[in-house]
């Protein structure tokens, strides 16, 4: 392994890039290649989503990414097609940035990895590197040389660390760049492209590159399940959870990132990344338990949160309405992939409760008459604002940590409910403060 300081040994030169895939980790990664000045094609196959991009409207919610296309495609570093074959045209390099799926037995599902690495594999001009930017299981650089079947072309593994809601600040100011390759020069080129960032660069081999991307995951996982059950000790001891996580985090080696209680951890990353790793150590005869732990530890949490609830409404939720404000997995974004606030919304309703739902990324999506369309929110009531949602209600519960809920009129949510009550997943409130207008609040880990 080397590590480098990618500012001074990388080479930050002009270079021909084609990104496969306009999502979460394609399009930010496309736009931020593009301001470092290398001209980027982004190939995207869905219609609407490249119809929306060409007109200059983000398929995606995340901050700073519409000025960054726009400014790339002012300065013509960036354009878009509908073609793959197309895009890798006079391409040196060609990013991978395709979904990875679960399959059912928990192993990410390499189909589409696979069916671009064929679509394309002909077409590469000689010598072209492909990058794995798609977080894939160890060996997955191995099986898209295979797939290319060509020896002129080398294959990279540099996964991406980015957060949805700041991937553009992220990609722009990464704190690491890690690429992997059994050809350490093709995986220094690679790092190159990156120089503009001047973030260390390490520079490995392919199974371990790989590696650190799912160990990385794995770890915020593990932290934040950590975290969750010191809030349940917090409780039952009766301290409280932020003092708590003041004192462990102003130890550096420990920090203060992800140190939040919450109603579990989710996404399109985490809990995907945590059991495609245990599926990966199943699979090498290691028994990795403590991961194993972490996960179990997040379903006990969604438990408890759904138990909160139900302790709200004296025992039961069945027949009572309860408001549920959030349904994104986190803030700042509009995903709801293996969103804690939709399977715990999720989870009230199957206990016979009448749901009503407010989040600022899906409002306006459905029928004034609430009825949802979106699978995942079939049998929840959707409703135009927190008050609407709050409307009748026994409890509000946050779900999600949106900012705009701390400036909510609590006294107008007080008079509009049934009986004014709040379970905070977030820890977002102000205890005290609720307390005064009257509610009763119940938080993670807090007095
Ligand atoms: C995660 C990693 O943080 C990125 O580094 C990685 O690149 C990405 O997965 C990926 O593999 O593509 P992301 O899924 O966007 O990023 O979300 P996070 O910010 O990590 O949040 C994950 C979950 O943890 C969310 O449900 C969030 O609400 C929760 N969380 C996070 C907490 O409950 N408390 C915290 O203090 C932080």
């Amino acid at each position: 392994m080397t590590i480098r300081s990618n500012s001074r040994h990388g080479r930050n030169e002009s270079r021909t890039v084609a990104v496969i895939g306009a999502g979460y980790v394609g399009l930010p990664t496309a736009a931020t290649l593009a301001h470092f000045g290398h001209r980027v094609v982004l190939a995207e196959r869905d219609e609407s989503r490249l119809a929306a991009l060409r007109s200059g409207k983000m398929p995606i919610v995340e901050a700073g990414l519409d000025d960054l296309v726009a400014e790339s495609v002012l300065t013509r570093t960036l354009r878009f097609t509908a073609s793959a074959v197309e895009a890798v045209q006079g391409a040196e390099f060609v990013f991978l940035c395709v979904p990875t799926p679960q399959s059912d037995d928990g192993s990410a599902d390499l189909s589409y990895v696979e069916s671009a690495a064929k679509e394309v594999g002909e077409q590469l001009m000689p010598g072209a590197i492909v990058v794995n930017k798609s977080t894939v299981p160890v060996g997955s650089a191995t099986m898209v040389e295979e797939v290319i079947g060509r020896p002129d072309v080398r294959v990279v593994s540099n996964p991406e660390f980015l957060r949805e809601g700041s991937a553009v600040q992220d990609s722009l100011h990464p704190d690491r760049l890690v690429v992997g390759a059994d050809d350490a020069q093709a995986a220094a080129l690679v790092g190159g492209l990156f120089a503009a960032t001047g973030a260390p660069l390490i520079v490995t081999d392919a199974t371990t590159s790989e590696t650190i991307k799912y160990a990385s995951n794995a770890f915020l996982a593990t932290k934040l399940s950590y975290v969750n059950a010191v809030a349940g000790l917090c409780e039952v001891v009766g301290a409280d959870v932020r003092d708590v996580m003041l004192g462990l985090g102003y130890d550096k080696r420990i920090g203060f990132e992800f140190l939040r209680p919450g109603p579990g951890w989710g996404g399109s990353c985490l809990p995907k990344d945590t059991r495609a790793l245990l599926h990966i150590a199943r699979e090498a005869g290691y028994d990795f338990s403590l991961l194993a732990g972490a996960i179990d530890s997040n379903e006990q949490q969604l438990v408890r949160v759904v138990a909160k609830v139900e302790a709200a409404c004296r025992g039961s939720v069945e027949g009572v309405t309860v408001a549920v404000w959030g349904l994104t997995f986190k803030a700042n974004t509009d995903d709801r992939r293996d969103s804690p606030s939709v399977e715990i919304a999720g989870r009230l309703a199957a206990l016979g409760a009448v749901v009503q739902v407010f989040d600022p990324t899906v409002s306006g999506e459905f029928p004034a008459d609430g009825e949802t369309v979106a699978d995942d929110l079939r049998g929840l009531q959707l409703r135009a604002d927190p008050y609407e949602a709050a409307t009748g209600a026994s409890v509000v519960v946050v779900l999600t940590e949106w900012d705009e809920f701390r400036w909510v009129d609590f006294t107008r949510v007080a008079s509009v409910m049934a009986s004014p009550s709040i379970v905070d997943a977030r820890n977002l409130l102000d205890p005290a403060a609720v307390r005064r207008m009257g509610f009763t609040y119940d938080g993670i880990g807090r007095r």
